[in-house]
């Protein structure tokens, strides 16, 4: 892997990934994990700038005791790309990296090229689901991320994941900060309902994948996604559940590799701008 860079952006020190050349992709990553989720993505894309940063609170990145929204984490990304000089970005989160990345694209949306979300919903949290976080956030207080860290691991793999996935999760999961647990949960909570927002996103080339044995993320929620984006293309990743980057490498690579082939087919329209 690349040595990891460290950056004060936004008011908070970033570690980051900042590999190759050509237009950008900036990857996302989702709760508990951090920028290695893509390791195989980030290695293999030839012919793109591959910018993969530890969002506040997660891996390396520093973790304030407080303040985490999503504006927040939407902010940070905008300032490292300004400080990394880059202008526009196709921009690929996960799961929380996808709420990331439609609350960026609310407020940086010049800057997005095109956008790829995975194992993501646009609907805000139920009650139920609230609740769940608040449950979680006690917990993670009281007895320190161990105590999620069994039972959401259980719930992010499909049954059949490697060895390998599973080892590499653990040690994401063990790298969270307890600050930065609580902080993305306490967003998770309160993020807005992203679905009036879809539409909004017009005719931005969109990729939208999910793991086939994702337990996390209703399917349908994806759809209904891909059912809002005129310029959706929609796809089921194999022997996978809620992390395909790390369950299915290959497959999301090849996947990526075809969509950004074709964001610079000839004659892209002048406002890719990639
Ligand atoms: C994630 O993987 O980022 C989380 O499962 C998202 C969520 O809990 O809503």
């Amino acid at each position: 892997m690349p040595v990891p860079k460290h950056l004060t952006v936004n008011g908070v020190r970033l570690t980051y990934d900042d590999l190759g050349e050509g237009p950008a992709v900036l990857f996302v990553h989702g709760f508990m994990l951090d920028r290695t989720l893509w390791r195989d993505q980030v290695r293999a894309l030839d012919g793109w700038r591959r910018i993969a940063p530890d969002l506040r609170g997660m891996g390396r990145s520093e973790a304030p005791e407080r303040g985490y929204r999503m504006s927040v984490y939407a902010d940070d990304l905008a300032a490292l790309l300004d400080a990394l000089d880059v202008e526009r970005t196709v921009l690929c989160g996960l799961s929380m990296g996808g709420y990331v990345a439609f609350e960026f694209l609310r407020r940086h949306r010049e800057r997005v090229a095109a956008l790829v979300v995975l194992d993501a919903r646009a609907e805000a949290d139920t009650a139920e689901r609230r609740s769940s976080r608040n449950d979680m956030i006690a917990r993670v207080r009281d007895g320190g991320t161990d105590a999620l860290t069994a039972e959401l691991a259980a719930k992010f793999l499909a049954e059949n994941a490697s060895a390998n996935a599973r080892r590499r999760l653990a040690d994401m999961m063990d790298r969270s900060p307890v600050a930065g647990v609580v902080g993305a949960l306490e967003a998770m909570r309160d993020r807005p309902d992203d679905t009036p927002f879809l539409g909004s996103i017009g005719e931005l080339p969109t990729l939208l994948l999910i793991g086939s044995d994702d337990t996390r993320t209703p399917r349908a929620s994806m759809r209904a996604i891909a059912d809002a984006v005129p310029a959706a293309t929609f796809g089921v990743v194999p022997r996978s559940g809620h992390l395909p980057p790390l369950e299915n490498p290959a497959e999301v690579t090849d996947r990526l590799r075809h969509f950004l082939d074709g964001l610079r087919a000839p004659e892209p329209s002048a406002d890719l701008r990639l």
